[in-house]
């Protein structure tokens, strides 16, 4: 029997809360089929670093033998991201003298490998360079400059960084646990986010994407079909629970279970039900005669905490001077954008300094079809071809693995199968270029 192991498509994020492996085989270049799905609690993993790799390497194995279990198959490479507050982000402008006249791909590779030529510091590596727009000898704004006659070819460049150390030891995680990492590059989390719930129209008018995690807020504003900003702030789903637990004197899992079972942001009382809860007592201490908390009081608790994320979000967008180009608003994203209400604090937040006019804002959930298990791409969303009913595995907390498999597949169909296979190729960073250029 032939090995189709090298045509599927194998994502794999290592999260602070979560290990999610997803399996998946290419339909066609803008949809690929879920074939298995493995999903565990992480173990050694703080803020998306490592901090006991034996425990992360078991915790990815076992994701990865129940995605294979699902899928009925053996993986050997995977595509993987990294966040972590040791990324830095920048823009930059590079040029170069362009060899035979007529712009080629060669033109901007130079140009790229010009951009991260320049020394950093030897704790930090490249991540990823990003193309925001060209010029041509003086002619500006230009997205694909192949073809064109020039002597000058310069780009505006969005530049990601990250500590070696970290890209080496998710890097020996996966080669611990059997796998092979595509290309030995991992892929920024906000960027794989984005294309698997971005709309082109969001991305040409201007959206903050917001994927809130456990330890992690990964942010990626986009505007003008290319991504202008980036960022990742250490704080996530993880600061609600322990502000919960350090209020109501609850355990950590009692607290996260409580966020869970009736967290809410900014209760109504006109619009919202209250429910209420009693309180356990915490282990050793004195039983105060059974305390009891309203889904209010929770929300107050909450309420303080989620302010503070979204606030620190939106003024490092407003001192790049970007918060004005959200024409299009706020995606809210991972496990923390299912809070209720927390899309009306965001868009609190986020129109606080429009002079009236109000943000838009909706929950990033990447979807899959749940009779074909094949991934929607967002640009068909709202059209006729949009399915009735989506599969359970699509969810926010998602968006990241998903956006891995969006990419492989448009490597898939760019270079053909064997796409782990030794064969020089393409680097995953040509594919988010090719994402946001090929697509927007
Ligand atoms: N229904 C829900 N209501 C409130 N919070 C939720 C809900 N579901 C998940 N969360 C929170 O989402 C967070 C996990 O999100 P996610 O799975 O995106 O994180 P991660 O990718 O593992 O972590 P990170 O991106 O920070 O490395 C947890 O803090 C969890 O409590
Ligand atoms: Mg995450």
């Amino acid at each position: 029997m032939a090995d189709k192991s090298n045509d599927l498509l194998v994502g794999l994020d290592i999260g602070s809360s979560k290990v999610v492996c997803m399996i998946a085989s290419p339909v066609s270049s803008s949809t690929f089929k879920i074939e298995g799905l493995g999903e565990c609690k992480s173990e050694g993993i703080e803020q998306g670093g490592v901090v006991d790799i034996n425990q992360a390497v078991d915790c990815v194995r076992a994701a990865v033998e129940e995605a294979e279990k699902t899928a009925n198959t053996t993986v050997k490479t995977v595509a993987a991201g990294i966040s972590g507050p040791h990324i830095r982000t920048d823009n930059c402008i590079q040029q170069t003298i362009v060899g035979s006249g007529e712009i080629e791909q060669k033109d901007i590779d130079d140009l790229l490998n010009t951009a991260m030529s320049v020394t950093l510091p030897p704790s930090m590596r490249y991540l990823d360079v990003i193309p925001q727009e060209y010029s041509v000898d003086y002619a500006r704004r230009i997205r694909t400059p192949i073809g064109m006659e020039g002597k000058k070819l310069e780009g505006s460049l969005h530049v990601v960084t990250a500590q070696s150390a970290q890209c080496l030891f998710l890097n020996k995680v996966i080669r611990r646990t059997g796998l092979e990492l595509i290309d030995s590059q991992l892929i920024f989390n906000p960027l794989a986010a984005a294309s698997a719930v971005l709309r082109p129209e969001e991305i040409d008018l201007g959206v903050a994407l917001i994927d809130i995690g456990s330890d992690l807020s990964d942010v990626a504003v986009f505007f003008d079909k290319a991504v202008q900003y980036s960022a990742v702030h250490p704080m996530g789903g993880q600061q609600i629970t322990d502000e919960i637990s350090i209020k109501t004197h609850l355990s950590q899992e009692a607290a996260e279970k409580l966020k869970l079972q009736m967290g809410q942001v900014r209760y109504d009382a006109r619009k919202d039900k209250d429910s209420f809860i009693r309180l356990p007592t915490a282990p050793g201490y004195s039983d105060d005669g059974g305390r009891i908390l309203s889904k209010q009081a929770l929300s107050a608790i909450i309420d303080v905490k989620v302010q503070d994320i979204l606030e620190k979000i939106y003024y490092r967008i407003r001192d790049k001077s970007l918060h004005t180009q959200l024409g299009y608003g706020v995606v809210l994203t991972g496990g923390g954008a299912t809070l209720p209400g927390i899309q009306r604090m965001a868009k609190e937040v986020f129109s606080s300094h429009m002079a009236g006019r109000e943000i838009n804002v909706r929950l990033g959930r990447p979807l899959v079809n749940y009779e074909t298990s094949e991934f929607v791409p967002p640009e068909l969303y709202n059209t006729e071809s949009f399915p009735k009913q989506f599969a359970g595995y699509s969810t926010p907390q998602h968006a990241a693995v998903l956006g891995y498999l969006c990419q492989l597949n448009q490597k898939f169909w760019a270079q053909g199968s064997n796409i782990g296979s030794k064969r020089k190729l393409k680097s995953i960073g040509g594919v988010i270029k090719q994402w946001i250029f090929g697509n927007f």
